[in-house]
């Protein structure tokens, strides 16, 4: 029999790509999502993809009753892999009760209901932001963590210390937590992808949406930091990339290869890349000229980030084979192709 997987908001972007992954590795996904930050088509879409429709709960994890009951009717799930949480970076600057709402109560639902059920493996969807400011680059797991300036990054950080608590009493639960540098791109068929609701954050989703008409201009926050063209330097990486990750890991966790019960591996390709270098790499990819201008910098922006990725190489056997050019390539086809639909 396939083994059951749950995917906590797995109607999102890279829940999205990984219940595809899942699915192809002959895995049962069952789905909670509240479909906050998502939509249900996405369950056909992946169906399109991949020939089988994952079980959908539309559940919100903040009610503890009602997940432990779901938890309950799947309790011979084998693992958990929990993205469902808010995001936006600016937005919880602004509300960060919203955020520590909903992102530690749905963990602490999950986790609870998980390990009432017999269900002791998991995996966490964490944030290279919980190094805050790095001193040493490139950033390895060792980097000391720190306060993130957003309560989105806190969310993180402090899921990550209620995870080492929680192993540290319990000797039967296991956790893997992921922590991702900056995902871009979208499946190759161009049926899933990112969809941020209002206004993008996020430099990709901003310049595509530029370079389609729905925005006038990308705004470049800053280019007088310390790099080479004085724009910030991320390790951008290609969400399938990401998702296959996390397929490994469910599978170390289930055939129980870890070497201690709560492992944390960086998710990043190890280059860095400037949001001038992403510009310039769109304009010859699309072979068009995207509108921008140089602003104020963005509080809160760091310099200079990019993951070393020796431990994921080392313990994994995995590593990101996909360019910024493939990256930056999907990324328009998806939203070109969401483009052509509405309009
Ligand atoms: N940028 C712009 N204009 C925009 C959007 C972004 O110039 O309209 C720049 C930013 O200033 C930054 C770079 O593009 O230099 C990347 O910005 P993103 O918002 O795409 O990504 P961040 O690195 O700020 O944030 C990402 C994730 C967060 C995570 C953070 C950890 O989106 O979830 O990395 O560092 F917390």
């Amino acid at each position: 029999m396939n083994d059951k997987i749950i995917v906590t908001g797995g109607c999102g972007y890279i829940g999205s790509h990984t219940v595809i992954e899942l699915i192809k590795n002959n895995y049962k996904v069952i789905i909670l999502d509240d479909l906050s930050n998502s939509s249900e088509e996405t369950l056909d879409r992946i169906e399109k993809i991949t020939g089988k429709k994952p079980t959908f709960i539309n559940i919100d994890l903040k009610d503890a009753d009602i997940t432990n009951e779901v938890f309950k009717s799947h309790k011979d799930a084998k693992a958990v892999i929990h993205f469902a949480a808010y995001k936006a970076v600016g937005e919880s600057i602004n509300n960060p009760l919203k955020y520590y709402q909903n992102n530690l109560y749905s963990l602490l639902n999950t986790l609870s209901s998980q390990i009432e059920n017999g269900i002791n493996n998991f995996i966490f969807s964490s944030s290279a932001t919980v190094y805050g400011t790095p001193n040493k680059l490139p950033i390895t797991e060792r980097n000391e963590t720190q306060r993130p300036f957003s309560s989105y990054g806190n969310t993180k950080k402090v899921a990550e210390e209620i995870l080492d608590d929680l192993i540290n009493s319990n000797a039967t639960f296991s956790a893997i937590s992921l922590r991702y540098f900056n995902p871009i791109g979208a499946h190759e068929s161009g049926l899933i992808g990112e969809l941020p609701s209002g206004t993008p954050n996020n430099l990709m989703p901003y310049i595509t949406q530029t370079a389609v008409g729905i925005r006038e201009k990308l705004m470049v926050y800053g280019n007088d930091y310390p790099t080479k063209d004085g724009t910030p330097i991320r390790d951008y990486i290609h969400v399938v990339d990401l998702a296959k990750a996390h397929v490994i890991a469910v599978k170390r966790l289930i055939h129980k290869k870890q070497e201690t019960a709560f492992e944390t591996f960086n998710l990043g390709t190890g280059n860095g890349f400037s949001v001038l270098d992403v510009i310039h790499t769109f304009e010859s990819v699309t072979n068009s000229k995207l509108n921008y201008e140089i602003v104020e910098r963005r509080a809160g922006d760091v310099p200079e980030l990019y993951a070393s990725t020796d431990l994921a190489k080392e313990k994994l056997g995995w590593t990101a084979d996909k360019s910024l050019e493939e990256m930056i390539r999907s990324s328009w086809n998806w939203e070109q192709k969401l483009r052509n639909k509405t309009s």
